[in-house]
């Protein structure tokens, strides 16, 4: 059976991708799926993606033992232990914790998609894993996968679609059947991959991370097929299987 693959440009639209049943791949390059994907690969026990602000503080005094990270307006909130950068996500701050995360766009990209019964984050630094782990998900249940791009307080990011088009191209060409929005992902990460900093610096929400000191997140956002982890979102965390 031949994979429909398809892409929501708009986190809101999420919903349409849980309604067609696919596995969800959300892409928030910039930086949450990045960090929560470093974090875990660092050794975290899970990551538990929280709306708003003030979720975020009640699951923390639930769980007085999870740290808490985040970001709004790019910069740590108040009381928090980490920001979203993902360089400050390492082994010895991370290693066998669990943490709450809420950043601006991508954590609420991941709670609208979770009604779906599979959702993995993929970014630039494990495109070709995640690719691998969608399909064969998506051939063993005989589902679709749906790229739901995070993009930046509501609107499209540039960063997230080259992001999807570097995963579409780790698929088998055979096994997969592309929308015409993947494909125009595809053609613009083949465009961009030989500078694919260069040409991520060129979305607004990248000059805004510069501004704000974090060139380093967006160098380190940008490295392809990096790593090999893929973190899967069930029952309201994020782990690695
Ligand atoms: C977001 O979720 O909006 C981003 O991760 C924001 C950021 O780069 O900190």
């Amino acid at each position: 059976m031949v994979i429909q693959v398809d892409l929501e440009l708009l986190a809101r639209d999420a919903g349409k991708a849980v309604g067609r049943g696919d596995l969800i791949i959300v892409s928030d390059v910039l930086r949450s799926g990045t960090s929560i994907l470093n974090a875990l690969t660092n050794g975290a026990r899970a990551a538990v993606p929280a709306m708003t602000l003030k979720e975020a503080y009640k699951l923390r005094s639930q769980h007085p033992g999870y740290l808490l990270a985040g970001e709004r307006g790019g910069k740590k909130p108040k009381g928090f232990d980490l920001g979203n950068s993902p360089l400050e996500f390492t082994p010895e701050k991370v290693e066998g914790k669990s943490f709450v995360i809420t950043t601006t766009s991508g954590t609420a990209a991941l709670v609208r998609s979770r009604a779906s019964q599979w959702v993995l984050v993929g970014v630039f630094l494990n495109a070709r894993a995640v690719a691998g782990k969608a399909e064969e998900i998506a051939a063993r249940g005989a589902i679709g996968v749906s790229f739901v791009l995070s993009g930046e307080k509501g609107k499209f990011s540039l960063e997230d679609f080259l992001c999807a088009g570097a995963i579409a191209y780790r698929f088998a060409v055979d096994k997969v059947h592309f929308s015409g929005k993947v494909q125009a992902a595809l053609l613009a990460f083949r465009q961009a991959e030989s500078d694919l900093t260069g040409n991520v610096m060129k979305a607004e929400h990248a000059e805004h991370l510069a501004k704000l000191g974090f060139k380093g997140d967006v160098d380190f956002s940008c490295k392809l097929n990096v790593l090999g982890t893929v973190p899967i979102y069930a029952g309201g965390k994020l782990t690695l299987p």
